[in-house]
C-alpha cells in the first residue's frame, strides 16, 4: 500500500489532519487501533476556542456544530460560596463554543468516509519505520494479516499512549512532566445544566466543574484521589458531593439523574520536544498533555494540525520545506503558553492535600484578585478563549 501521508490515530488530530490535507488534494490513510464505534463513543473535551471553530468551518465540517454548538460568552468561578462571572465577550470580544469532541469526531469520520477517504479501524500492532529517511513505512496487522503502508510523511496523532513518540530515539527527545496529587471523576447525565454557563468551583472539599453538552445533557466533574475506585462512587454519592461543592440556591436546584458514563481522568502536564523527527510529526496528545482545567487539550491538538497541514501543503505545492522545518518551534511556543495557563487554572482551583494553610490563603487571595480586577480577569479570559494562532 502507498499513500502520501500515513496517519496513526483517528482522534481529532488525525482525522482533522486527514481532512485538511484532502482539501489540498493530498492523499492520506489513517490507521486506528480501536473500532469506529469505540472512537465515536468516547466522551472527552467539550469547549472549543473560536480559532478551533473557525478551522472546523474551514475544513468543511462545521454544519452540525453551527446548529448544535452552544456559544458561551463567559464562565463563572465559585469560591467562598459565591459565584463570580468572567465576561469573555466584554473583556476580549470573543466567545467559546460548547460542542463535544465526540460530535467533532463523528463529523470528521463522516466527512472522510463520505469523500472516499481511507480509515483502517482495528489496525493491530501498528509500528513506524524509516522516518529518518525518504520513504517512511507504517507496518500493522489487519484481520490477522501483516500489511505495510509506504508514505512520504507520517502524522503521529496517536495520543498520549500511542506508539509514535516512543519510536523516536529517546536521546533525541526532551520530556518535561508534572503530575498532580488528584484526578477528576466525570459523569455524563441526561439532566438540564444547573446554569447556562460553566461553573468552576473552588471548595474546601475539592474542585468541581459544572459543564454540559446540550440543554438536556450535563457533564460534571469532581476532584478525587488519583487512584480513586469507581466502585466507591455510586451516582447518589457523586450528586451529594456536587451539591456540597456548588452550595447556595443552585445546589438545591441541581437536578440529578442516572449517569450515562463515569470515568476517572488523571491530571498531568507533559511536553515532549521537538515535535518532529525527520519525516515523523507528533501532533496533539502524542506530543503534549495538559490538565483539563483550562479546556486546552483538544484546542492545542487542532492548532498543531493547522500548522502541520499548511507545512505539508506548502511542500507538495512548491517543494519548499521551511515550514516543515519550523513545525516544532512554531507549535511548541504556543504549547508552553497553554501549559502555563492550564497549570495556573489547576493550581488556583484545586485543593492540594496536606498543603501549608498559608498557601490555601494565597489561593483564595488569587481568586479574589482574578475575579475582582479587570486586568486579571482579562488575562484569564484571553487565555481561555484562545491565544492567537500563529
Ligand atoms: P486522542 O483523542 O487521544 O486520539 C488518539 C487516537 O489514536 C485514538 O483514537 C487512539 O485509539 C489512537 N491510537 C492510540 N494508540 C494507537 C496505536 N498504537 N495505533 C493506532 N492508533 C492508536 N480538551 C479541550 O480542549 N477542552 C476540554 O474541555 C477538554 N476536556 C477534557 C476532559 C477529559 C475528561 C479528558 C480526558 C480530556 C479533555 N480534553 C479537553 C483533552 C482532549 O480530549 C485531548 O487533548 C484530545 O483528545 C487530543 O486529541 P488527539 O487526537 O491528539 O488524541
Ligand atoms: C467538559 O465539558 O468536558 C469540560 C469543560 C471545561 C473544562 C474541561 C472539560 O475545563
Amino acid at each position: 500500500m502507498r499513500t502520501q501521508v500515513g496517519i496513526v490515530g483517528a482522534g481529532p488530530a488525525g482525522l482533522l489532519l486527514s481532512q485538511l490535507l484532502h482539501l489540498q488534494g493530498i492523499e492520506t490513510v489513517i490507521l486506528e487501533r480501536r473500532s469506529r464505534e469505540y472512537v465515536e463513543g468516547r466522551i472527552r473535551a467539550g469547549v472549543l476556542e473560536q480559532g478551533t471553530v473557525d478551522l472546523l468551518e474551514e475544513a468543511q465540517v462545521g454544519a452540525r456544530m453551527r446548529r448544535l454548538g452552544l456559544v458561551h460568552e463567559g464562565i463563572e468561578i465559585s469560591f467562598r460560596g459565591e459565584r463570580h462571572r468572567i465576561d469573555f465577550r466584554a473583556l476580549t470580544g470573543k466567545t467559546v463554543t460548547v460542542y463535544g469532541q465526540t460530535e467533532i469526531t463523528r463529523d470528521l469520520i463522516a466527512a472522510r468516509l463520505g469523500a472516499g477517504g481511507k480509515i483502517v479501524f482495528e489496525a493491530e500492532d501498528v509500528s513506524v519505520h524509516d522516518f529518518d529517511r525518504d520513504r517512511p513505512k507504517i507496518r500493522f496487522r489487519k484481520d490477522g494479516r501483516a500489511r505495510e503502508l509506504v508514505c512520504d510523511f507520517i502524522g503521529g496523532c496517536d495520543g498520549f499512549h500511542g506508539v509514535c513518540r516512543g519510536s523516536v530515539p529517546q536521546d533525541a527527545l526532551t520530556v518535561h512532566e508534572r503530575t498532580y496529587p488528584f484526578a477528576w471523576l466525570g459523569i455524563l447525565s441526561q439532566t438540564p445544566p444547573v446554569s447556562d454557563e460553566l461553573i468552576y468551583c473552588h471548595h474546601e472539599r475539592g474542585f468541581a466543574l459544572f459543564s454540559m453538552r446540550s440543554p438536556g445533557l450535563s457533564r460534571l466533574y469532581i476532584q478525587c484521589a488519583p487512584d480513586e475506585s469507581l466502585d466507591q462512587w455510586p451516582d447518589a454519592r457523586i450528586w451529594d458531593e456536587l451539591r456540597a461543592r456548588l452550595g447556595g440556591d443552585a445546589a438545591a436546584a441541581l437536578q440529578s439523574g442516572p449517569s450515562l458514563e463515569k470515568s476517572v481522568t488523571p491530571m498531568r502536564s507533559f511536553v515532549a520536544e521537538p515535535m518532529r523527527f525527520g519525516r515523523l510529526f507528533l501532533a496533539g496528545d502524542a506530543a503534549h498533555i495538559v490538565p483539563p482545567t483550562g479546556a486546552k487539550g483538544l484546542n492545542l491538538a487542532v492548532a498543531d494540525v493547522r500548522v502541520l497541514a499548511r507545512a505539508l501543503a506548502e511542500f507538495y505545492a512548491s517543494g519548499r520545506s521551511d515550514l516543515i522545518e519550523a513545525y516544532s518551534d512554531t507549535c511548541v511556543r504556543r504549547v508552553w503558553k497553554a501549559q502555563r495557563f492550564s497549570w495556573w487554572m489547576t493550581s488556583m482551583l484545586h485543593r492540594f492535600p496536606g498543603r501549608n494553610p498559608f498557601e490555601d490563603q494565597l489561593q483564595l487571595a488569587e481568586l479574589d484578585y482574578v475575579t475582582g480586577s479587570k486586568a486579571a480577569s482579562t488575562a484569564l479570559a484571553e487565555n481561555y478563549v484562545g491565544l492567537p494562532l500563529q
